[in-house]
């Protein structure tokens, strides 16, 4: 029994050795663990600087159209003199959604959306500037007017693109949780701050769903098109980018219209 009882004591030494020591120690692994700046957490980046507060959404949409004309003459070589451009490659601005076009300014000139061209545009206009040049490009009727030289609308690549597109723009992907892209994008609906697709040129759209898809765009406030991109197949980007530059995005798929 008393034999025991020393090598139970004997036995715990060691363990109370032990704890005195890390109790000892502590303050130092304390001190030397990282704060709360250097832990995994990386610092806060955000996607965008604007947000949609009343007052932004106000001075966004309140732009002198007259004053936007006249400094459109800037932008002319490439958007157009009636705001479509000579390159599918190119956006055409006509009949854009005021938010979008104005917070695509402030994201170029702010390096959120990286574009050599546009960084030096917009550094040039201020942001009564934007706001007036968006109320002008907003103004613009989206039709194609067949007597001058626009590039919109494209020829469509390819037959069986058609149906593809007609179903992801108008029902979405419920399965994979794609919505459709006509809730925001019109004809049938629009989100305030979504441009809007339906004039859009095709190759510029390819453009920017691989660029969200891979995260080479990321200025989208909600995380929302970076993962739409990313859900979408490579066929599928290309399908509905050759639908809306073909000029199909015009009408609500399934009216018939062309
Ligand atoms: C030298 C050619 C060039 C000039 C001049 C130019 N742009 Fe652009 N702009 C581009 C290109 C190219 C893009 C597409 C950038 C990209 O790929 O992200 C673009 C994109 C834009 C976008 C984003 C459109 C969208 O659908 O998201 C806006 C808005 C815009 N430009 C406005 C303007 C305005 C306003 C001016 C004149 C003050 C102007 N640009 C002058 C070439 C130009
Ligand atoms: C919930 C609304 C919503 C839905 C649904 C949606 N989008 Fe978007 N999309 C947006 C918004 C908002 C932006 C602008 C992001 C920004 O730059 O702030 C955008 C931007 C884009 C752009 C860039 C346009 C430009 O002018 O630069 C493309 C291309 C695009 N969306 C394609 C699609 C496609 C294709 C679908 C359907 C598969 C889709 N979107 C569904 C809201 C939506």
């Amino acid at each position: 029994m008393r034999n025991s009882l020393t090598r139970r004591r004997f036995k715990s030494l060691p363990r109370t050795a032990a704890y005195a020591l890390m109790a000892l120690a502590l303050p130092f692994l304390l001190a030397a663990s990282p704060g709360p700046e250097d832990s995994a957490q990386p610092p806060l980046r955000t996607p965008t600087n604007i947000a949609w507060t009343d007052s932004t959404v106000a001075f966004a949409s309140s732009g002198d159209a007259f004053r936007g004309l006249v400094l459109s003459r800037r932008c002319e070589r490439c958007h157009g003199v009636e705001g479509f451009s000579p390159s599918p490659a190119i956006p055409n601005l006509a009949g854009m959604d005021k938010l979008a076009f104005w917070k695509q300014l402030e994201d170029f000139r702010d390096g959120k959306r990286t574009s050599a061209v546009m960084l030096t545009v917009s550094s040039l206009l201020s942001r009564q500037d934007g706001a007036d040049l968006a109320a002008y490009y907003a103004m613009l009727p989206q039709t194609a007017d067949p007597s001058d030289t626009r590039g919109f609308p494209q020829a469509l690549a390819n037959q069986t693109h058609a149906a593809v597109a007609a179903r992801l723009i108008s029902q979405g992907d419920v399965s994979r949780g794609i919505p459709p892209c006509q809730d925001c994008h019109g004809p049938v609906a629009y989100v305030r701050g979504a441009p809007s697709l339906i004039s859009q040129n095709g190759a510029y759209i390819l453009n920017e769903l691989e660029n969200f898809g891979n995260r080479g765009r990321g200025n989208d406030i909600n995380l929302r098109m970076r993962e739409i991109s990313r859900l979408l197949s490579e066929d599928e980007r290309r399908a509905i980018a050759d639908y809306y530059g073909a000029g199909y995005g015009l009408f609500p798929v399934g009216s018939g219209a062309k």
